[in-house]
């Protein structure tokens, strides 16, 4: 059983009355409060060890050098990249998206070349591919829904011949569907395309293993998931 009081108590927004009456936040998929854990070890870190990083060798900067790098250590753990080099950090999942799409875009896909999104992305996964589209003349193709909000996979194959990128939300913000994103990566992979994966949602909410996946690449933030606003990944 989940201890909801528990749970409640580690969070000090909760203990807050509004017009006399508790809190209820229905919002976490927006953006997640805080519980009192990451507010102590921000709080500790600006106190008592801010520092800068990876720029100085006196010891107070090799300690926060080392709380930095360890945290990029503990997200490739948590996601089960096969090393910390893998892990870009970010300042949300709109940059990492836009990283991949602006950055990796430019230097690779030239005008006709084909990018797969769908009709249930974020639009954190929709503008910056319609910006490239404007500058580079690329091709945006559309995955359409079913009346269920599910993913109408039904012409996959075709949206995909000759694609270069799918770039797909593994679980939507607005619906709450959870797409088959191994499925989804294999055939990408067997037409020729990268697949990006906004995981923004899904990491979260379930346990990631981005080697599982099967995906190239995949954004997410920490705001979503109880971790500071101002800073995300890119995998
Ligand atoms: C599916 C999805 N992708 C991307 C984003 C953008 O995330 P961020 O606020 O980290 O830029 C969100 C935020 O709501 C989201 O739900």
């Amino acid at each position: 059983m989940i201890d909801i009081d528990r749970i409640r108590s580690d969070f000090p927004f909760l203990d807050r009355r509004i017009d006399g009456q508790p809190v209820i936040y229905l919002d976490s998929a927006n953006t997640s409060q805080k519980p009192r854990q990451v507010i102590d070890a921000m709080s500790d870190f600006l106190r008592d060890g801010y520092a800068p990083i990876n720029r100085s060798a006196y010891r107070m900067a090799a300690a926060a050098t080392d709380a930095y790098e360890g945290a990029r250590a503990a997200i490739a753990q948590f996601i089960g990249a096969a090393s910390p080099d893998e892990v870009v950090f970010t300042r949300n999942a709109t940059e990492a998206l836009n990283m991949f799409a602006q950055g990796w875009t430019r230097a690779h896909l030239s005008a006709g070349d084909a990018v797969v999104l769908t009709h249930m992305e974020h639009h954190a996964n929709v503008v910056p591919w319609q910006m490239m589209a404007a500058e580079r003349g690329i091709q945006l193709r559309w995955i359409p829904l079913t009346t269920d909000g599910h993913l109408d996979l039904t012409d996959l194959d075709r949206l995909l011949d000759g694609a270069k990128v799918l770039s797909f939300t593994a679980m939507s913000n607005v619906l709450g569907t959870l797409n088959p994103v191994r499925k989804l990566c294999d055939a990408a992979h067997a037409a020729g395309a990268i697949a990006m994966v906004d995981a923004c949602q899904s990491v979260p909410h379930s346990v990631t293993d981005v080697t599982a996946m099967g995906a190239d690449l995949c954004a997410f933030s920490a705001h979503k998931m109880l971790g500071p606003s101002g800073i995300g990944a890119l995998w």
